[in-house]
């Protein structure tokens, strides 16, 4: 297949995980970058041997195929229809939206106009989430009936460079982290379809402990601390905490409970969690081995969509998923507002997984 390249928007904290994790990947081949701090975009083209350009540059450019877009979330939904209405294929870091309405316009624009729309988190079609989905698909635990999702720290403020963002409508716990947790939970389980929530914000504003911004203040937009309870269509039950309000804990990030069997799974923030299995009526947890590759990272996800593109396939990545994901953020948001349950107006199929036995660098046999 053609190798087709790709143009990065935002050259900030995760851009450079992007560089790395796309490397591996001939089917794609970053190219040139932007970003509405000119130096910055500068800066990172010259260590990453890039084409640095304005965004409108970026976007009038006729060799770039696909924009990746590592903007701030606020920014995602008017970057991301920039890129589609310049007639790119656009990917877009988690979260795809702040709103259903505007990820409603994203993947309406993306239709219309016959071009891909991808979104982040792709930790799924890393080896430890793609062991426990072919766990589940071949009965390993029998029928999923419940799950546990938990991501609970005191915050990003001692360590991010920009850590206002983590705090503005789009962010806190649930849209910066929430991501990660319902994706793996619907790669695994399938769709939603009804959710309930507790929220709350615990402090007003933080206060930045990283050295090069001591003591500056945060204001907090957003709710910092989420409990939520996912129902699936299946009728499984998930039990979700989000909070950027607890020092520490012992609870485990991941399990799924089948009817015949747990599973504990790594960190979906993670490609390379390790699953381990506890059968019923047994006292011993073992590890599961790898069915598939952990030497993949972020931005496997937008090769996949290229494969996609090209061999016309659905992209696993998608603007689909991430819209459901989106669906049912908004909806914990709802419930925990309106103290009642929320049915979701959104629903997906389960991404296809990934074939075992891939060489390293493909995405497909
Ligand atoms: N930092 C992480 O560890 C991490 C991990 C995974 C995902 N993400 C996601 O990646 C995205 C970016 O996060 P980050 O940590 O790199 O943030 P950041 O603030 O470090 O970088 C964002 C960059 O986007 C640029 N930008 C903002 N609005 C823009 C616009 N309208 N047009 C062009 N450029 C614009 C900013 O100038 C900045 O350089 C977020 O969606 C975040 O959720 C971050």
């Amino acid at each position: 297949m053609q190798t087709l390249n790709v143009g990065l928007i935002g050259t900030g904290n995760i851009a450079p995980a992007y560089i790395e994790g796309c490397a591996p990947f001939d089917i794609i081949k970053i190219t040139a970058c932007a970003d509405i701090l000119a130096e910055r975009a500068e800066a990172f083209a010259a260590e990453h041997r890039l084409i640095a350009c304005s965004v409108g540059d970026l976007l009038a450019r006729d060799d770039i195929d696909i924009v990746v877009n590592l903007t701030i979330p606020k920014a995602h939904a008017e970057v991301s229809l920039q890129i589609i209405k310049a007639g790119k294929h656009a990917y877009s870091e988690k979260s795809l939206a702040v709103t259903r309405e505007d990820g409603a316009e994203i993947l309406k624009a993306a239709k219309a106009a016959g071009l891909r729309m991808g979104c982040a988190p792709d930790t799924f079609l890393g080896g430890g989430l793609q062991t426990a989905r072919k766990a589940i698909d071949d009965g390993l635990i029998g029928a999923p009936v419940a799950a546990t999702a938990v991501f609970m720290a005191h915050g990003p403020e001692s360590w991010h460079p920009n850590p206002g963002i983590f705090y503005q409508k789009g962010a806190g716990p649930l849209f910066d982290m929430g991501p990660y947790y319902l994706t793996a939970l619907v790669h695994l389980m399938g769709p939603v379809a009804r959710v309930s929530a507790s929220a709350r914000m615990s402090f007003p504003e933080r206060i930045a402990t990283s050295e090069a911004l001591k003591g500056q203040r945060l204001p907090v937009e957003v709710n910092t601390h989420v409990a939520g309870t996912l129902e699936f269509a299946s009728g499984a039950i998930a039990s979700v905490i989000t909070s950027f309000d607890i020092w520490g804990h012992h609870l485990p990030m991941l399990e799924i409970h089948g009817e015949d069997a747990s599973m504990n799974i790594g960190d979906p923030n993670f490609f390379h969690g390790t699953n381990h299995i506890l059968k019923g009526g047994t006292r011993d947890w073992v590890q599961l081995p790898h069915s598939h590759t952990i030497n993949i990272g972020r931005g496997a996800g937008v090769a996949d969509m290229a494969y996609a593109i090209q061999s016309g396939r659905p992209h696993r990545v998608s603007g689909d998923l991430a819209f459901h994901v989106l669906d049912i953020m908004c909806a914990l948001e709802e419930s925990a507002a309106q103290g009642r349950r929320i049915a979701l107006q959104s629903t997906v199929e389960q991404p296809a997984t990934l074939p075992v036995g891939l060489a390293a660098g493909e995405l497909d046999m």
